[in-house]
């Protein structure tokens, strides 16, 4: 454990699975206390349970389902009545939809906008005033590769917000780095969690095994994306290659690639 990272706090959301659950270890190795939330109180007990072998850090567990339109005021609520004070923030809590865009009801459209934007920059904004008085700040928006590539899958709102939470970690960090809080976008391809089981994409687990990444990569390397300051991250070669492939040669070319392989895949 560090020396540097003690004492303080990291509040992770969907950390009951996937690339959350992969989160909370790495910051726990790094000697950060842990407020970790989900809809899941059993699992994230559990996880509590395993990571408070750690040395002397605290790990606080909080059920909550993010798309209460209540849900990141009574996060922040649940910091002040406890005293924690917030240095690192991972806004990681994400689905893909179900279904159509056109059939499913509007409903279900407000719950999606709500966990992947509202609360995103409601909770950024509710901690971001207690970093800038301790000049010190971490954030990182899980976002996706899905939106750097032409892709007929993921369609639907999945993607727009993505982009948008790429734009708004680009915005808090040009805003904030120089006073000592860094924003990152992590944009994962293919990671093994139960993101694609939730989605009802169950064919996916037949996408060529080289396109995809363990849940504990992306976080070790969002992990030092945030800590070195850096804005923006691809996850790994393959997602890199993509997302260059992809404005260099012709969009329809590369949408007949992704066409291809969604075919082989979902
Ligand atoms: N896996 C991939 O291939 C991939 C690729 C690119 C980007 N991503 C992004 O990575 C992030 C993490 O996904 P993952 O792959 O780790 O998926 P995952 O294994 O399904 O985990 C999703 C997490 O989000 C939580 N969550 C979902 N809906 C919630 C709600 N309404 N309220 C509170 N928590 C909720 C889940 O917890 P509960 O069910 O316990 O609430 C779970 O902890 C997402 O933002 C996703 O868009 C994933």
């Amino acid at each position: 454990m560090t020396e540097l990272h003690q004492n303080k706090t990291v509040l992770i959301t969907g950390a009951s699975a996937g690339i959350g659950r992969a989160f909370a270890d790495v910051w726990a190795e790094a000697g950060f206390n842990l407020v970790l939330t989900a809809r899941r109180e059993a699992r994230l007990l559990e996880i509590a349970n395993e990571l408070k072998a750690h040395d002397g850090i605290e790990v606080y567990t909080l059920p909550m389902d993010l798309t209460d339109p209540e849900a990141a005021p009574k996060i922040h609520q649940y910091c002040l009545d406890k005293e924690i004070h917030i240095d690192a923030l991972v806004n990681n809590a994400g689905y893909g939809p179900r279904g159509k865009f056109e059939e499913m009801n509007w409903d279900l459209h407000q719950d999606f906008l709500q966990v992947m934007v509202s609360v995103v920059v409601q909770l950024t904004h509710l901690f971001l005033p207690g970093m800038i008085q301790n000049n010190y700040g971490r954030i990182i928006n899980l976002a996706s590769l899905a939106p750097l590539i032409p892709s007929p899958v993921m369609a639907g709102l999945y993607s727009p917000v993505k982009i948008f939470q790429i734009k708004f970690s680009e915005s808090i960090h040009g805003q904030y780095q120089d006073r000592g809080i860094y924003c990152s976008a992590v944009c994962p391809g293919l990671t093994r969690s139960e993101f694609h089981e939730a989605a009802g994409m169950h064919e996916v687990k037949n996408a060529p095994k080289w396109m995809w990444m363990e849940a504990r990569t992306v976080a070790e390397q969002g992990f030092e994306a945030v800590m070195k300051g850096k804005g923006f991250i691809i996850n790994g070669s393959i997602n890199k290659f993509f997302a260059v492939l992809s404005k260099v040669i012709p969009k329809r070319v590369t949408r007949s690639i992704a066409m291809y392989l969604s075919k082989r895949s979902y």
